[in-house]
């Protein structure tokens, strides 16, 4: 092993990283925004609104990232030009729309899960659905939550490194870069793992200090 190539292109595996973290920011905020919506629909007393985020639901869980990926960047410009979109863009775009499927099951059994004694008990006090809602039900609901989304947030960080193949120069981009340049596979993507890791492993020991906090007993 041989990682000589260190001090002339490490600052390819920071700037590398710091591309995966923003892009898992915006992929993690968007796909709970949309994960939120999805969870509402999915719980609603409308059909057509439960019907929808089923289908949703189901079709992005039940096809590959990668698929998904390349209908938005290569298909969606095809049938209008105005569809055409920066890779960024469009990989962030297909990375939140393929999360929110699973933020809406987070959410969905996050709050499915508090007894439903919680919201009887609510109710007969003279609560409103939307008051036992936003007092009993969701700060329970949270505690389910807060862990799975941060698990969430993991996997968006490591699933990220499918953007390079269009071309996105995230962490996984410059490592090949990097690999290309030196002719050795190996070490760059060493590196690469690495990084990846200390990004997952700093989330993951974060989640559980916040974890210990929300503890009540
Ligand atoms: N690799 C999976 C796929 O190709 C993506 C899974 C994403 N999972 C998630 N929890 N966001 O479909």
């Amino acid at each position: 092993m041989d990682f000589s190539f260190l001090p002339e292109y490490y600052d390819y595996f920071l700037k590398g990283a710091q591309i995966t973290i923003y892009l898992s920011i915006v992929t993690v905020v968007l796909g709970v925004l949309l994960g939120i919506l999805l969870a509402l629909m999915k719980m609603s007393e409308i059909k057509p609104f439960r019907w929808a985020a089923t289908a949703y639901i189901e079709f992005i869980r039940g096809t590959p990232l990668l698929v998904q990926l390349f209908i938005i960047f290569y298909g969606l410009p095809q049938l209008s030009q105005f569809l055409e979109m920066p890779d960024f863009v469009a990989g962030a775009l297909a990375l939140s729309i393929n999360s929110a499927a699973y933020v809406a099951e987070i959410f969905r059994a996050g709050i499915q899960a508090i007894d439903k004694g919680q919201m009887e008990a609510a109710r007969s006090l003279g609560m409103s659905k939307r008051m036992a809602m936003r007092h009993i039900i969701l700060p329970q609901a949270f505690k389910n939550i807060l862990p799975a989304l941060g698990n969430e947030f993991i996997v968006v960080i490591k699933e990220s490194s499918i953007v390079m193949v269009i071309g996105i120069h995230e962490l996984m981009y410059n490592a090949n870069v990097v690999k290309g340049a030196i002719y050795r596979p190996f070490e760059p993507l060493v590196a690469a793992a690495i990084l990846y890791f200390i990004l997952t492993f700093t989330l993951s020991k974060l989640l559980g200090v916040a974890e210990r906090r929300m503890r009540t007993e």
